[in-house]
């Protein structure tokens, strides 16, 4: 189980002042159960690598915690967090430069990564090779490959390493209209037969849409379930940011969170709507209730 409380991440601006800090994560609050399969999506800048950064304990949190299975991985010591990396867990990073040696070969590539890495099968690493149709790239530096061929090493990487979690930032972004799909799938299929919790994050909703469960983020805060194979009070239970109790006092006004308020745009009225056993609330925008 995978258990972050309360994520924030603040950046701090390079001249120490306060209006240049950049708030990434706000209070992100997210479980996931071991061999699910979550995609997170948002725009650019709304804190998806911040987020994976801290997950794979690449960055620290300004506040909160991440547990997996049960250890606090924001804090532990550098020579416990090296074991972990070597053999729990495998992170493809969206900057291929912190991926891959470019001034090496793709071979030179894999032997550091089975060095590295306790958990690599050098014989499994050269089967995906081949179905990856990447086997012709041996012993071309990475320097020389094209995005979507390094994107492929990378994935060839993950896929031979016997982990409990495996991140990927943008993992076929790169990649053509068929090979993207073949890949991800392929990933998806791997993860499962190995019981692997898979964290990815994508702009492509084809791309995200074979995860159980897509999350949006929005400038650092979980504001949307876009697809959820899981049931609801699974959901419930995995992006806790995403409901929100909020009372409602002894005249029936409701409060708000002032983000929501914010986002929305809220003003002084709202329309509400009664459905069979819910409320819906719509923002009343200007204009309309005059
Ligand atoms: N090291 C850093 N120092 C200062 N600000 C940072 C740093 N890293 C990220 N940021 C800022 O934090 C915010 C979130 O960035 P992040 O890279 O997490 O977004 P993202 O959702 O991954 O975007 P993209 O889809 O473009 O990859 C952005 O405003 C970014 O400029
Ligand atoms: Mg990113």
């Amino acid at each position: 189980m995978i258990e972050l409380t309360d994520l924030t991440k603040i950046y701090l601006g390079p001249n120490g002042r306060l209006e240049e800090n950049v708030q990434a994560l706000s209070n992100i609050t997210l479980k996931v159960r071991e061999g699910n399969v979550v995609a997170i999506t948002g725009e650019s800048g709304s804190g998806k690598t911040t987020l994976l950064n801290i997950l794979a304990s690449r960055t620290e949190p300004t506040t909160g915690s991440v547990l997996v299975n049960n250890i606090p991985i924001h804090m532990l010591p550098m020579q416990e967090l090296q074991e972990y990396w070597r053999s729990k867990v495998h992170y493809i990073h969206q900057n291929m430069r912190e991926n891959l040696q470019y001034d090496l070969t793709v071979n030179e590539n894999y032997e550091i990564f089975e060095i590295l890495s306790d958990s690599i099968d050098p014989d499994v690493l050269r089967e995906y090779t081949s179905d990856l149709g990447i086997e012709k790239l041996l012993d071309t530096k990475v320097l020389h490959l094209s995005g979507g061929e390094k994107q492929m090493v990378c994935l060839g990487i993950a896929m031979a390493k016997n982990i409990e979690l495996l991140i990927l930032d943008e993992p076929t972004s790169a990649l053509d209209e068929v090979n993207k799909h073949v890949v991800i799938k392929k990933i998806i299929q791997k993860c499962r037969e190995g019981n692997i919790t898979l964290i990815y994050t994508s702009h492509d909703p084809e791309i995200s849409q074979y995860a159980d469960v897509i999350i949006g983020i929005n400038h650092g805060r979980f504001d949307r379930i876009l697809k959820r194979q899981i049931s609801e009070s699974n959901v419930k239970d995995l992006v806790q940011g995403i409901y929100h109790e909020v009372p409602v006092d002894s005249k029936g006004a409701i409060h708000l969170p002032k983000f929501i308020i914010e986002k929305l745009e809220i003003g002084e009225m709202v329309e509400i709507r009664l459905e069979e056993d819910h409320l819906r609330i719509y923002p009343i925008k200007e204009g309309r209730n005059q």
